[in-house]
């Protein structure tokens, strides 16, 4: 699996967008150093609820501006949006249930998909988004 701690998720040129991603890539930097570090799991558990509150803000908002937009890569970008939550709240099972090792490995997983996901399918958004202003300027 390839090191994926501390990578930089790309700009989609969008000012806010790109702020909650550094901030969602930061949480899971911050859970990541959680889990291995090891111990009393509370850092852990406050951490990725943190995640997952923020990243269901994150993913409404954008999902609002698409709408907004009429976006018509909107229906696949929330099934996205829908299984990477979805995959959230296992690895919260797991850490609630005490599992270490699962969920790091998980949550490398999670970080990969998402920094996937902001590489192709946001920045596909950002560039839908500077031809639309383009056209209206
Ligand atoms: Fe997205
Ligand atoms: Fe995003």
């Amino acid at each position: 699996m390839k090191d994926t701690l501390h990578a930089a998720p790309l700009k989609i040129g969008e000012t806010t967008i790109d702020a909650e991603h550094e901030l969602q890539m930061q949480l899971l930097d911050s859970l990541t150093e959680a889990l291995e570090r090891g111990g009393d799991f509370s850092p852990t558990r406050y951490v990725l609820e943190q995640f997952i509150e923020f990243s269901d803000m994150h993913f409404l908002s954008e999902q609002l501006v698409m709408r907004l937009h009429g976006y018509p890569g909107y229906e696949t970008h929330l099934e996205e949006h829908t299984r990477l939550m979805k995959k959230a709240r296992e690895i919260r099972e797991d850490v609630f249930r005490g599992e270490k090792a699962p969920s790091l490995q998980l949550i490398h997983e999670l970080r990969d998909w998402l920094l996937h996901h902001i590489a192709t399918e946001d920045v596909a958004f950002g560039e839908f988004l500077k031809k639309q202003e383009g056209q209206s300027s």
